[in-house]
């Protein structure tokens, strides 16, 4: 057997915990053919370690890239990461299936403008992906605030009857289709008015398909402990798997909360299938929203529709500049976005170690200014977080990047380094790699990730990308074991 690349002598981190070690990793068409001293192999191509890590490829289980994918194929923010898989339709908020009557809702206004919208059906989405054929593999969840926005023309109110049947059926054909479950977004102003009897149903859907409910919940702020409990209680009562997202101690009145927020989610991992993800950073970015303003934190302008001119600068000083108060000045600027520095470092250091948690990077592609998680969140968990400050080892950093992530959204062969499983992988240099990109330089590429192969083809290299294989993976049908 002719494998097309052989890895001489590389660590091989395998992404399930296990301790690395050194051998030789072959890949033929799309898998792994081959682990061990492989001496002897003639290949098509040969790679040496030169004492660099080989690992799965990173999956990025919390995106916003679902229209990305389709408009910028190349996904160079998170290649250039290493990353192998991205999960969109995070939020509440999803590319499809939407059919819009008028500008998107906020925050569907993250995903881009009207324009985008263009996925009545989960099946022109899958589409319109393969078409596009991006870098990275993709995986989609349907959005509760996108369901919404199909049927309700005002949001301040729950949905009827009526509405959430054409809710639940328009969920069951995309799921059915191969979407892999339902994310809700129930602290945003437009389905903040959803009640749990407006979600349930939808969440029932989902466990009775075997798929996932993600959920950004009710309140992150005060009400933390409150919203992990109504989250585990609909997931239970409709059997489905749980992934709270983006997990986090909001607003300085919170600080110091995460050792009770994880063990509630431990003890709920006890009895039913559930996570969390988050990502590596203090700060948390979205839309600019009244409700979120407070004027002790630090709020950066990122983007604003009537006002572009005022992005890169804090909410303060533009408040100052028009001599109006901060709700003021948020009132004139929306639809905008921002960046709100509003956790504490030792509650996202608390969250991110725990065994629990994967990573997730949130990022805002379609921000012209964007939080710098969108380019460094997995470099900034290799370098910053176990390199630098040995918050966990390497083995551990990677299982949160891959197998446990793998697992818990089913992606079936993926997230683990091992003869038979597809060959997406990302060779990285432990001594090089830095986590540069910055709140004031955000769109930087890592050093460090020198290769990245997705379904067995050279993705990216010497900081370039190559071949785009990526494909749209489908919900699969059975469980795969954590
Ligand atoms: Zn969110
Ligand atoms: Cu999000």
């Amino acid at each position: 057997m002719r494998p097309d690349l052989l890895f001489r002598r590389v660590t091989v981190v395998d992404g399930t915990g296990a301790e690395p070690y050194v051998a030789d990793v072959a890949t033929r068409d799309e898998r792994i053919v081959a682990i061990g001293d492989l001496t002897g192999y003639e290949a098509g191509r040969v790679i040496e370690g030169e004492g660099r890590c080989l690992m799965p490829g990173f999956i990025d289980v919390h995106t916003h890239d679902d229209t990305q994918v389709i408009r910028t194929p190349d996904m160079l923010a998170k290649l250039s990461q290493g990353v192998t898989t991205v999960i969109v339709g995070n939020c509440g908020i999803s590319a499809s299936p939407v059919t819009l009557p008028g500008t998107p809702p906020d925050p569907m206004n993250l995903l881009g403008p009207r324009e985008a919208f263009v996925y009545p059906t989960f099946e022109a989405y899958v589409e319109a992906v393969e078409q596009a054929r991006p870098s990275v593999n993709v995986a989609a969840l349907i959005g509760h605030t996108a369901l919404r926005a199909n049927v309700m023309s005002s949001f301040d109110r729950p949905a009827r009857d009526d509405e959430v049947q054409a809710m639940c059926l328009a969920l069951q054909e995309a799921l059915k289709a191969g979407a892999i479950g339902l994310s809700t977004g129930l602290a945003y102003t437009n389905a903040k008015q959803a009640p749990i009897e407006e979600v349930q149903p939808l969440v029932d859907i989902v466990g009775e398909h075997g798929a996932l409910y993600t959920t950004h919940m009710r309140d992150e702020h005060d009400g933390l402990l409150t919203s992990l409990q109504e989250s585990f209680s609909t997931a239970r009562n409709a059997g489905a798997d749980l992934v709270i997202s983006h997990l986090k101690c909001a607003g300085a009145g919170n600080w110091g909360r995460a050792p009770l927020a994880l063990a509630a989610l431990e003890q709920a991992a006890q009895s039913q299938p559930c996570n969390c993800d988050c990502y590596p950073y203090a700060a948390s970015s979205t839309t600019l929203d009244a409700w979120r303003v407070n004027e002790q934190m630090e709020i950066y302008i990122t983007w604003s529709d009537p006002h572009p001119e005022m992005a890169k600068q804090t909410l303060k000083d533009i408040a100052a500049q028009w001599g109006v108060s901060q709700l003021e000045a948020t009132a004139r600027l929306r639809p905008a976005g921002a960046i709100y520095h509003m956790m504490e470092e030792s509650d996202v250091r608390r969250i991110l170690a725990h065994p629990l948690s994967m990573v997730g990077s949130d990022g805002l592609p379609s921000d012209p200014n964007p939080h710098p998680r969108l380019w460094g969140t997995f470099p900034r968990v290799l370098a910053h977080y176990c390199r630098d400050l040995k918050l966990f080892d390497l083995a551990e950093a990677v299982r949160k990047m891959t197998g446990l992530s793998a697992g818990r959204f089913r992606l079936q062969d993926r997230g683990v380094l091992r003869e038979g499983a597809f060959a997406d992988l990302t060779l990285v240099d432990m001594a090089r790699i830095e986590d540069v990109a910055t709140y004031s330089d955000p769109c930087r590429q890592a050093p460090g990730i020198d290769l990245v192969v997705v379904n067995g083809a050279v993705a990216y290299e010497n900081g370039v990308v190559r071949e785009r294989q990526g494909r749209l993976l489908k919900r699969q049908p059975a469980a795969v074991a954590l």
